[in-house]
């Protein structure tokens, strides 16, 4: 009985505390939030990945091929400086958010002319790592590890004879040791089609025959050689005379990948070379940033039943933008965070978005942009600021904490679709002290929109040129 008596003002505040947590909770009534973990960032500071982590072979069933897909920020890496890293990275992605603007203005413009300084910028020449993804494809023979990209078009690969290569962990392609290897013929049809496809017209060769391309990133980043075809072989899929650039001067560290394969809609991305078997449909599912070693996959093909989605693939319209025809582009009507619909110009003004597995970042015109931030700086209110970093400017010190209550962020596009982004796409971990909301801002209204590959993470994204459709539904992307 004695004992009892120091418990009460224990009790009284335990009473209060209760209070406190009830009121909180009526307040996020209305709030839709999840708990993200903080334990495994704090682990992947101290992990060093000497491992390599290459993908496996892909497979074929159901009528589709999946290749495994591989985040490549942590392949072939030895002990980096992650804050160095993540800089570098942010940098490179506004590079080529950058030179996609002045691609779309060019265009808009008429000023065709100087595409090389508009195309996309894939990883800064003095890049170690890129923030993206990569499948195993066999050309001629050889297994190599590409980078998906469906902002690019023309697949290549580093090729001997090189006149200037970047290291890479494969051995280069030889194509004189391959029998199915033809160069192309610079009165081809196909050679005429680099120009749509990568800005720069094809150039016959000192022989006088083959044709030479040249692709050039905003960067500094460049590949060219001679544009060949071979055999290209994934998972029992044969795609024979299969066309490709065999770069002979290659700069920029591409990670250590052999090079890269265009998902993009012109005639010389390999979706369109593959159309005759794969129908011109394909999807990937990203996998995770923070798990080491997390796999996703790419399926060529169109057969739902092999994907592993949780909700409903739901589909909105591929929006037509003249200006960037060969990206993929769809209509965002709006966006909530916590439950809660944004109001902003941007999703009346009715201009399309570009969704791209190569740009790390999502970016929203300003008026979004603002709301967005707005809205989660008053649910995530609590949580002690941090210092900008780079083109993120809404970052917090989450050091004290093992767990988060983060509001849900869910982009919303025509036709009813309704998109939640994983919860792991809503921070940007440089470290335990400043993690940054993962949105930025693009300088004005009337640049174009881009939704980034760090918001597409654990989705089952599905790219169908054939029905002009993109769908999504949430899957816990896994190879296996
Ligand atoms: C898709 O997979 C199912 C089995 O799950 C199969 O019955 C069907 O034939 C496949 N579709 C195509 C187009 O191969
Ligand atoms: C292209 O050039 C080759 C010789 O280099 C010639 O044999 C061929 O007929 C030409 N093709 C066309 C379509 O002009
Ligand atoms: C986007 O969708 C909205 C609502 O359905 C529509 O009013 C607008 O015209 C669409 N924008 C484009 C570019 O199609």
């Amino acid at each position: 009985m004695a004992e009892a008596t120091p418990l009460l003002p224990l009790m009284h505040s335990l009473i209060f505390v209760l209070l406190l947590f009830t009121t909180d909770t009526t307040v996020n009534c209305s709030q839709e939030k999840k708990q993200l973990d903080l334990l495994k960032f704090l682990h992947r500071e101290q992990e060093t990945h000497n491992q390599r982590c290459w993908p496996q072979k892909p497979r074929s069933e159901k009528g589709v091929t999946i290749l495994e897909m591989k985040h490549h920020g942590f392949c072939s890496g030895k002990n980096k400086n992650w804050d160095d890293e993540s800089q570098k990275r942010l940098i490179a992605d506004n590079l080529r958010v950058k030179s996609l603007q002045l691609r779309m203005k060019n265009a808009a413009s008429g000023l065709l002319k100087d595409l090389s300084e508009a195309q996309i910028p894939l990883a800064s020449g003095k890049q170690l790592h890129i923030l993206n993804y990569v499948v195993a494809v066999e050309l001629g023979g050889k297994k190599m590890t590409v980078i998906v990209d469906t902002g690019s078009e023309l697949t290549w690969v580093q090729c001997e004879p090189c006149k200037s290569c970047y290291t890479q962990e494969d051995p280069l392609f030889n194509p004189a040791t391959s029998p199915s290897y033809r160069p192309i013929l610079c009165n081809s049809s196909t050679c005429g089609a680099l120009e749509f496809a990568t800005g720069n017209s094809g150039v016959c060769g000192t022989d006088g025959s083959a044709c030479n391309y040249i692709v050039s990133y905003g960067d500094g980043s460049h590949t060219s050689g001679e544009l060949g075809s071979d055999s290209l072989n994934f998972g029992g899929t044969l795609v024979k005379n299969f066309i490709f650039g065999c770069g002979q001067s290659n700069q920029g560290l591409f990670g250590g990948a052999a090079g890269l394969i265009g998902l993009g809609r012109s005639q010389l991305s390999l979706v369109a070379q593959t159309s005759w078997q794969f129908g011109g449909v394909f999807s990937y599912c990203l996998p995770s940033t923070e798990d080491y070693g997390a796999s996703g996959s790419l399926i060529l093909g169109d057969n739902s039943s092999v994907y592993r989605n949780t909700t409903p693939i739901s589909f909105t319209r591929m929006v037509p933008n003249p200006q960037l025809p060969t990206l993929y582009s769809l209509n965002l009507t709006g966006i909530s965070i916590g439950g809660v619909a944004l109001q902003a110009s941007a999703f009346s003004s009715g201009s399309g978005l570009l969704i791209d597995s190569g740009t790390v970042i999502t970016r929203l015109a300003p008026s979004a942009y603002t709301a967005l931030r707005d809205e989660f700086l008053k649910q995530f209110s609590r949580y002690p600021s941090a210092p900008a970093f780079s083109i993120l400017d809404t970052c917090f010190d989450l050091s004290k904490y093992k767990q988060v209550n983060t509001p849900t962020l869910k982009f919303h596009f025509e036709g009813g679709v309704e998109v939640n982004v994983d919860i792991e796409g809503v921070f940007y971990f440089l470290r335990r002290d400043q993690a940054c909301l993962a949105i930025a801002s693009l300088s004005s209204e009337d640049e174009i929109g881009i939704i980034g590959n760090y918001q597409q993470k654990n989705l089952r994204v599905v790219y169908d040129s054939k029905e002009s459709r993109l769908g999504f539904g949430q899957e816990t992307c896994s190879y296996v």
